[in-house]
């Protein structure tokens, strides 16, 4: 594997790495030279996206985590600091979506799952990296939100809030951080071709295609055009971009 300039020898951990936008991440700093942990609930795809980058000539490794879980989370910094000697990114992607409903439609059981994971779960991995960049004097970290967490979204209520939830955090640990070295951004992509995006809209045609004729590039995004930007808030050359929400929508939320 041909590094590219930027991450030679920089330790990155990625949640949700076994598919989609979280793969796409891990495959394009894998080409870009970094060491990898991959972390995700799905153990088989986790595994074989590791074995497919040291496969390569990179190195990875896959940890089971559930991030809804604080010791899976605090073992799955660990495995970083164990395998690599250091944690200089981290980019918190684990997310689940629901099924679309009105707001006062929505049972508790979906609000708590999608809060769970989606908010709690970025909270406890920034809980547990940020201690260690700061002993590092040094990080970045990346959030996946959402352009829903900027705008509201009808149908999508519990998921709008956990996303608003996650730039929330990324803006105030931005604040809290800065002065110790450590960046924190989020990325807002809009529809992306994924799983995720296929399974909320299965049942709903019509509003998939919606969201493309009403999107200004008339398409769904691509997972490898979510990276570009994640990695980008991660290196170096965003060194002085901090506390950002940084949509990656076609300009969508410019209408
Ligand atoms: N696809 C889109 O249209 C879109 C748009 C905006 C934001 N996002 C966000 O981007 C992120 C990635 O989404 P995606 O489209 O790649 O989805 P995806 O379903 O393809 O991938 C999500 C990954 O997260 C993992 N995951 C789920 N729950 C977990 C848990 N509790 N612990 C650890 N891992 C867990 C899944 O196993 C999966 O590998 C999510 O946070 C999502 O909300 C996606």
């Amino acid at each position: 594997m041909t590094a590219r300039a930027g991450f030679a020898g920089k330790a990155v951990l990625v949640t949700g790495g076994a598919s989609g936008i979280g793969r796409a991440v891990v495959e394009r700093l894998a080409a870009d030279g970094a060491r990898l942990v991959i972390a995700d609930i799905l153990a088989g795809e986790g595994e074989s996206v590791a074995e497919q980058i040291r496969q390569a000539g990179g190195e990875a490794v896959f940890v089971h985590t559930d991030v809804r879980n604080g010791d899976q989370v605090q073992a799955m910094v660990a495995t970083a600091l164990d395998t690599y000697g250091r944690l200089d990114c981290a980019v918190n992607n684990a997310g689940v979506e629901h099924g679309l409903q009105a707001l006062a439609d929505f049972g508790e059981e979906d609000w708590e799952r999608v809060q769970d994971i989606n908010l709690k779960g970025v909270w406890l991995c920034l809980k547990h990296e940020l201690p260690v960049m700061v002993r590092q004097g040094q990080g970045s970290i990346v959030n996946l939100a959402s352009v829903a967490g900027l705008v509201g979204a009808p149908l999508f209520g519990p998921y709008v809030a956990s996303k608003h939830g996650v730039v929330g955090l990324t803006r105030t640990a931005a604040l809290e951080y800065g002065r110790m070295g450590v960046r924190v951004n989020a990325v807002c992509p809009s529809a992306i071709r994924t799983e995720m995006f296929e399974r909320s809209l299965t049942d709903r045609r019509d509003l998939a295609e919606k969201l493309v004729r009403n999107s200004p590039m008339r398409r769904l995004g691509e997972p490898a055009e979510v990276a570009e930007a994640v990695v980008w808030l991660c290196s170096d050359a965003a060194s002085f971009v901090n506390g950002h929400a940084l949509t990656v929508d076609g300009g969508m939320t410019a209408q």
